[in-house]
């Protein structure tokens, strides 16, 4: 039988482990013609461009599942730090037919999400971020209780307050900045909050105003990178001890990277993908040398829709966007080639980050869990679904009580 590791091990050991193979998982292979650790390394580097297609999207999907990469990084400490239990739910499943005016995976997500709140009879029950607050519905048809829904957007209150009349379901959603001074009135010891997907410094509010108010939390967290600052200071005493210690600091491009994960996107937008980062790897073959700069250029994202439709057209528009002017003669077949070539080498030296990305995510979710412990909760940390229906699988259920 394995030895579970107490969830003080895991956030001890994932320090020491991100904080050690930080070199290797940190830079982005976008960016670096020759990447910094693959002279350092280059048994691994050369493993790595050795693989196939197939090989590289199967470790995409599934990095630490037999893992070449094993003979040269902790593969399987990693895997067993980032396992998980799924957290016990409550009650029967949740009628299909509320399942309207949510998509598909929304409603799957939600309908996990509700029996694992664990509703405290007295409870006023609080969503966090509410959107057009279908967490904050089901909840409130489930229980059949009055649930509060907090949401900055007026047109999502309004839409939102609509869906819930008509289902006679008892939410009422308010215009709320849940960033502003006054969003501390909402939460008290007898309040239970629910937050299904609230970013960085939404959810980090959230913690805060909770801790300091002993008001009970379920929380699902998303987008750790988005936070108005550019370093991530850790929740707790024992993160900013840790991480001191073992020397991690973390920008914002490195949280980006705990939540960059495609396996729910469909396969035709994952082509699109590669062949629109084909595309960018030839236009920074181009810039390199139109710039007489062997140093990369960050080129603007464009909505899906809106990428021209040949790499010529693609180049063009960057050049524009960064204003350079491009000689004429270009061949374009050529550089497009060199793009694909790029791409196919990125792909697989990225796989490196990938093996990294779920333990900087339960990295991230062990620090607000112990800044939670260290207010005096008891929280439990584990998933509420299948990493199939959302990556942003994890779940904090917290409580003073
Ligand atoms: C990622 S969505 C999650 C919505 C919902 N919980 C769900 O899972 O569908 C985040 C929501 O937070 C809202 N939001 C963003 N900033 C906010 C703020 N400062 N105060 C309150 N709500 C905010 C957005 O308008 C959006 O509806």
């Amino acid at each position: 039988m394995p030895v579970i590791p107490s969830h003080a091990e895991r956030f001890a050991r994932l320090t020491e482990l991100l904080a050690e193979w930080q070199p290797l998982w940190g830079p982005m292979p976008f960016q670096h013609r020759r990447l910094p650790w693959a002279e350092a390394h280059p048994e691994l580097a050369d493993r790595l461009r050795s693989l196939d297609d197939a090989q590289c999207e199967r470790l995409q999907a599934a990095p630490f599942t037999a893992s070449p990469l094993a003979k040269w990084l902790p593969v399987g400490e990693l895997e067993s730090l980032v396992a998980l239990p799924e957290l016990p739910a409550e009650g029967a499943c949740l009628p299909p037919a509320w399942a309207e005016h949510m998509g598909g995976r929304k409603w799957q997500q939600v309908a996990a999400f509700v029996p694992r709140m664990a509703a405290q009879p007295e409870a006023k029950l609080l969503e966090w971020c509410a959107g057009k607050g279908h967490l904050a519905r089901t909840l409130a048809r489930h229980l059949d209780r009055e649930v509060t829904g907090l949401e900055w957007q007026a047109a999502l209150c309004r839409d939102g307050q609509a869906l819930a009349e008509r289902r006679g379901a008892r939410v009422r959603l308010a215009q709320q900045d849940v960033l502003a001074p006054d969003a501390a009135r909402w939460l008290a010891a007898d309040t239970q909050v629910a937050a299904l997907h609230a970013c960085g410094d939404l959810h980090g509010r959230l913690i805060e105003l909770a801790a300091e108010q002993g008001s009970a939390v379920t929380l699902a967290p998303c987008c750790y990178h988005r936070s108005a600052d550019a370093h991530y200071r850790p929740f707790s005493q024992g993160g900013r001890e840790l991480a001191a210690e073992h020397g991690l600091s973390l920008s914002r491009e490195d949280l980006a990277m705990a939540v960059q994960e495609t396996v729910t996107a469909p396969r035709h937008v994952r082509r699109h993908r590669q062949r629109s980062n084909a595309w960018r790897l030839g236009f920074d073959a181009l810039q390199r040398q139109v710039r007489g700069l062997d140093a990369y250029l960050p080129v603007p994202s464009l909505a899906y829709g809106r990428m021209p439709d040949s790499c010529a057209g693609f180049c063009h528009w960057a050049a524009e966007r960064k204003g350079l002017s491009l000689p004429a003669g270009i061949d374009w077949g050529a550089l497009e080639e060199e793009g694909q070539r790029r791409q196919a080498e990125v792909s697989r030296l990225e796989l490196v980050r990938h093996l990294f990305r779920r333990p900087l995510e339960v990295w991230l979710v062990l620090d607000r869990q112990r800044r939670l412990e260290e207010a005096g909760f008891r929280v439990e940390l584990g998933t509420f679904c299948d990493r199939e229906l959302t990556p942003r699988n994890l779940m904090l259920r917290a409580s003073r009580g």
